[in-house]
């Protein structure tokens, strides 16, 4: 069995920071989400991985190189334009060469990994199989209509859903999607959808099963889901304090820092997590806040936040919350006249001032 990740796409709804950062890359608990689809795909035993990369394929190709870090083998396909999942698959023919696949969406976080819905995939040896989770918000995502276990109907962000039950972003498949992304038609976004594909399988009697999880999942392509992905994955994080912390600082539960990272004078209530050489300076670093390498803090109180490489953060008057801070960032304060807010900000930039 191969595994298929998509890592194209635009990003759009994670703006500015994909203006420069492809999204799979954005970090969760200062690791990219990327590399948690490749351990969860080692995990279950597959080694043979196809990477399905656009207009950000050099960046994903530095961050994974040929997969020889997590032991498996990368394989790079190229996607000219981002014409949907299934016409992902298409181009993947040739890489897939008859095997079975998983195919694994490069933003989705899973919690319990899919070891167990490989497993069972292998024992049932259906066409496809499809994982379904009950969400608030259906109409954001590719929707199933059940009758029992059987799948009645799956629709692409329908305006009037049918359940709650969205399609989660890993599906199986043997060669005969291969038909399917073949005769399907481009929906009314213009892309070759999955969630059609899956539809013609059904259509044309192949045997699909879908499994309803129960953990966690999360696609993470906005902001607040970036903030709960990385809150989810911090609840589990174990204290690693390879950095100094002075007398005078206070750590309150479980919290990572990492190498050549000083702590001075500070308080941190985690679960969070501090990178490789960062400085924290009489700061409050809150719960559920990821600070990535090379970063200062300095004066400031910062609270359910992703803090990306290289930023610096210092003598902020308010506390700083529900925030994504792209690399290099600076946050500061000025005694300059007039007093004033002073921004350099990207195209897309999000700000809320008191
Ligand atoms: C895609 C699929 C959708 C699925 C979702 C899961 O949506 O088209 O059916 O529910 O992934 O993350 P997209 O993220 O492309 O809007």
């Amino acid at each position: 069995m191969k595994a298929l990740i998509l890592s194209g796409g635009k990003g759009t709804r994670l703006r500015p920071i994909t203006h420069t950062s492809a999204k799979q890359l954005v970090p969760v608990a200062n690791k990219p989400i990327l590399f948690y689809t490749i351990e969860a795909v080692r995990e279950a035993g597959i080694t043979d991985v196809g990477i399905i990369v656009g207009d950000t394929h050099e960046e994903i190709k530095a961050a994974c190189g040929d997969g020889s870090q997590w032991g498996v083998k990368i394989t790079y396909i190229k996607q000219d334009e981002p014409l949907g999942l299934a016409h992902a698959v298409k181009i993947a023919e040739d890489y897939i060469a008859g095997d079975t696949f998983v195919m694994y969406l490069g933003d989705n976080l899973i919690r319990d990994g899919i070891t167990d819905l490989v497993e069972r995939f292998k024992e049932e040896t259906p066409n496809s199989q499809i994982l379904l989770a009950h969400v608030p918000n259906p109409c954001s995502f590719g929707v199933a209509e059940l009758d029992g276990d059987r799948i009645v109907r799956l629709v692409e962000k329908p305006k009037e859903p049918k359940s709650d039950l969205a399609l989660v972003g890993v599906y199986m498949f043997d060669s005969t999607v291969f038909e399917a992304v073949n005769a399907i038609k481009p929906s009314w976004r213009g892309e070759l959808e999955i969630t059609d594909a899956i539809q013609y399988l059904v259509d044309t009697n192949r045997r699909v099963n879908a499994h309803i999880i129960r953990g966690w999942w999360k696609d993470t392509g906005k902001r607040d889901d970036m903030l709960e992905a990385n809150r989810i994955v911090l609840e589990d994080i174990e204290t690693l304090v390879e950095g100094e912390v002075d007398q005078q600082s206070v750590i309150h539960g479980r919290v990572r820092i990492g190498e050549g990272s000083t702590v001075t004078g500070s308080t941190i209530r985690g679960p969070a997590v501090i990178g490789r050489n960062c400085r924290v300076v009489d700061a409050y670093i809150g719960p559920f806040t990821s600070i990535n390498d090379n970063t200062i803090i300095e004066r400031s109180e910062i609270e359910h936040s992703i803090i990306l490489e290289d930023c610096v953060i210092e003598d902020l008057q308010g506390r700083m919350v529900d925030s994504l801070l792209g690399r290099g960032v600076r946050v500061t304060r000025s005694d300059l006249k007039p007093r004033a807010y002073r921004f350099m900000l990207g195209d897309s930039s999000d700000v809320s001032v008191l």
